[in-house]
């Protein structure tokens, strides 16, 4: 089961009315996805997810609501080729990233350090690259980049380190043979905050996914398709995504600094997008559902 983070407020914050045309850009198991449509018995939805395990589970959910949607099965980074197919602009965007609960409960799509599964971390189960690549042909170098990257990991060179020297005689083929690789090759009292394995695997998921450059590019993208008074909302889950969000809105929604001092703007100076909401979930939320400890929701308008 996946539980939906920061539900009501996403959907509260992209402002639905009876016709609105919404994209969500992370369907998953259609958990806003059918929330949204709901509530727009006369609109539109597009729904976007490379998983066909997470679309088929989706589908039934939409289908109970009503038949107004297309579910669009190909990475998000497409979107702004999908859509401008089908519509010019659209009112709203939603994108809830990452992973789901049963893509990482499930140790067969090998996601997770707690369950033993074959390295693998591939959303889009089509793709070529998996993490048994990334783990077992990656240099040294670039396995300590990213870890260090990717994952912001402290001990990330004697952890490539270890894993470079275990895979000269056999390769690394599972996810817990590398949770204990890790494990072994950081100091005895960090393996007491929290789980050792989890930024490498972070890390490792990003890399194999193109996470962070695939987002980046497609909100530049969803910037394009918002109609005036339109909103994007996006939930994170790390820093690294945080991050990315909170520049491209910056960006967009604040006038160039050399222009601030001036006692009139130009029209075309004036900034086309107004930042409205950044929250994280409430503790009650927290204590319910482990998973939305780290999100963070930006919402941004269209002026
Ligand atoms: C956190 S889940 C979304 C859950 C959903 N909002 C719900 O309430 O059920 C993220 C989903 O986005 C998908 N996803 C992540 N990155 C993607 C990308 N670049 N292109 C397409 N789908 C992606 C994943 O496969 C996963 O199913």
């Amino acid at each position: 089961m996946h539980e939906s983070v920061l539900l009501t407020e996403s959907i509260n914050y992209l402002n639905l009315n009876d016709k609105s045309i919404i994209v969500d850009c992370t369907l998953g198991y259609g958990g806003h996805s059918s929330h949204i449509l709901k509530q727009i018995p006369n609109g539109y939805l597009y729904a976007f997810d490379q998983d066909k395990e997470a679309i088929k589970e989706a589908e039934k959910k939409l289908k109970a609501v009503r038949d107004n949607y297309e579910i669009i099965n190909t990475n998000f980074v497409n979107l702004k080729e999908e859509i401008t197919k089908r519509v010019d602009k659209v009112d709203g965007i939603l994108f809830d990233l990452g992973v789901s609960s049963p893509q990482l409960d499930e140790a067969e799509r090998g996601f997770s350090f707690h369950k033993d599964g074959l390295l693998d971390m591939r959303m889009n189960q089509d793709q070529e690259l998996s993490a048994y690549d990334v783990v077992n042909t990656y240099s040294l170098e670039e396995l300590t980049k990213i870890f260090k990257v990717y994952g912001e990991e402290k001990y990330a060179s004697s952890i490539a380190k270890g894993i470079v020297k275990t895979r000269e005689n056999n390769p690394i083929k599972t996810t817990l043979e590398l949770a204990e690789i890790i494990k072994e090759n950081v100091p005895e009292k960090y393996r007491r905050q929290g789980h050792p394995a989890r930024k490498v695997f972070q890390a490792i998921r990003i890399e194999v996914n193109d996470e962070l450059n695939v987002f980046e590019k497609t909100l530049k993208d969803a910037l394009d398709l918002i109609n005036v008074g339109g909103r994007i909302c996006v939930i994170t889950f790390h820093s690294l995504e945080d991050r990315i969000c909170k520049h491209v809105f910056n960006e967009v929604s604040s006038i160039p600094k050399e222009l601030q001092n001036l006692p009139i703007i130009p029209d075309e100076y004036k900034p086309k997008f107004k930042v409205i909401a950044n929250i994280k979930p409430k503790a009650e939320e927290i204590e319910k559902n482990n998973r939305s400890r780290s999100a963070r929701l930006r919402v941004i308008e269209r002026s």
